[in-house]
């Protein structure tokens, strides 16, 4: 079998030379190449024929120039440089596919004719002409064409590109081969989004309305750009009382992944009745508005406990009426106007009467009467 095996390729090999020596006497020439050598998956490389020297050996190079990213339709400049000192005539081929291997935008020959398009198995080549192939120039030969995006994002797109340093020898023989692939990319899509959260309760009372309750917000922009991040505090709809959320900041600008930390202070006015005041804080993103998050705080307005009973005839206020209290009405007596501590009656002055008043509570305990 390896016997068999080994006959059929000096066949080939004879049928090789066959072909490239009666190229001239035929007009057959493998300059273009053929099709599918761009070492792109499943297919060759120039090596298969250019045989005698290793694919991609050292002291030669191969670079592309391609866009890292693309944007659809868009237009770009392709480079291929290709080098090795003391060759003199040069070549390369090559493809661009997607992940599907499938072609992936659309090259364009250069206006000089140095390189020229083909297409097999639906996929696109552009390669070198036979001018293309600088014949004579020293150590380094490049090409530059153009290649149009396609008109949407279809992922990441592998320019794949083979190339050959040949010694212009017109034969397959002392050539170098060097192979080369190059990746570009749709730009990340930008994202917004936010998260809203209460740093510590969601909820709390408290006896004074006026003073209120403050909460600690913290926003965060989840997106992965810069954005600004606005803010909404609103009342729960037809809530007895006049309780309002008041931000400290309604709108805050945050990097990609950022936090800030927000106060809502949820206070009403002096005749806010008891009762529990939700709050609800929205975030939105000013670049994506359906990016929205929000929280709701319940704050509960305890009622007051009722002002102790007035017992005005404990003057001095220790809790019994007695001759001390007798005594301070009595040092007030005669005068008027308000705040009299002496003012037993609330008549705005101090006379007997507020002096029979505390006497006809006298020795009463008036922490019982609370
Ligand atoms: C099927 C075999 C075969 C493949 C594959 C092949 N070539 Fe060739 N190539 C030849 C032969 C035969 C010659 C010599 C005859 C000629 O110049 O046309 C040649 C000659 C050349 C020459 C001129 C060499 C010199 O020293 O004068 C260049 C340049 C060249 N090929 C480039 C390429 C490139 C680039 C590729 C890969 C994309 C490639 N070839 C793939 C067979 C092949």
């Amino acid at each position: 079998m390896s016997y068999l095996k080994n006959v059929l390729s000096i066949c080939g090999l004879f049928l090789l030379f066959f072909v490239a020596s009666s190229s001239s006497v035929f007009a057959f020439s493998f300059s273009p190449p053929p099709d599918e050598k761009t070492g792109a998956p499943g297919e060759g490389t120039c090596a298969d024929c250019h045989v005698g020297n290793a694919l991609n050996v050292s002291g030669g190079s191969l670079i592309v120039t391609i866009p890292e990213t693309y944007e659809p339709n868009e237009v770009y400049t392709i480079i291929v440089d290709l080098s090795r000192a003391g060759q003199s005539k040069w070549g390369f081929e090559m493809t661009a596919l997607d992940a599907n291997k499938v072609r992936a935008g659309s090259f364009a020959a250069d206006g000089a004719a140095n390189t020229q398009l083909t297409e097999t198995n639906s996929k696109q080549y552009i390669q070198h002409t036979t001018a293309g192939t600088a014949t004579g120039t020293n150590d380094a030969h490049s090409w530059e064409f153009e290649w149009t995006a396609p008109d949407a994002d279809i992922g990441p797109i592998t320019f794949y590109v083979a190339g050959n340093a040949a010694n212009g020898d017109g034969s397959f023989t002392g050539d170098y081969i060097y192979t080369e692939q190059a990746e570009s990319t749709p730009p990340v899509p930008t994202v917004a989004g936010v998260s809203l959260e209460i740093v510590g309760d969601t909820t709390h009372a408290t006896m004074n309305a006026v003073a209120g309750v403050n909460y600690t917000l913290k926003v965060t922009n989840t997106g992965n750009m810069m954005d600004t991040i606005t803010l909404e505090a609103s009342a729960e709809v037809g809530i007895e009382g006049s309780v309002l959320g008041a931000l400290s900041d309604r709108s805050v600008e945050l990097e990609a992944g950022a936090g800030a930390e927000v106060t809502l202070k949820v206070a009403g006015d002096l005749f806010t009745a008891p009762g529990d005041y939700d709050i609800t804080v929205t975030a939105t993103s000013e670049t994506d508005k359906t990016m929205a998050a929000e929280v709701t705080t319940t704050t509960t307005i305890e009622a007051s406990p009722p002002p102790p009973p007035p017992t005005p005839w404990d003057v001095n206020g220790d809790g019994t009426v007695n001759i001390q209290d007798l005594v301070l009405t009595a040092s007030e007596l005669g005068q008027s106007g308000e705040a009299l501590t002496g003012d037993i009656n609330g008549d705005g002055a101090v006379n007997i009467l507020d002096l029979v008043l505390v006497s006809s509570h006298f020795g009463e305990d008036t922490k019982a009467v609370q």
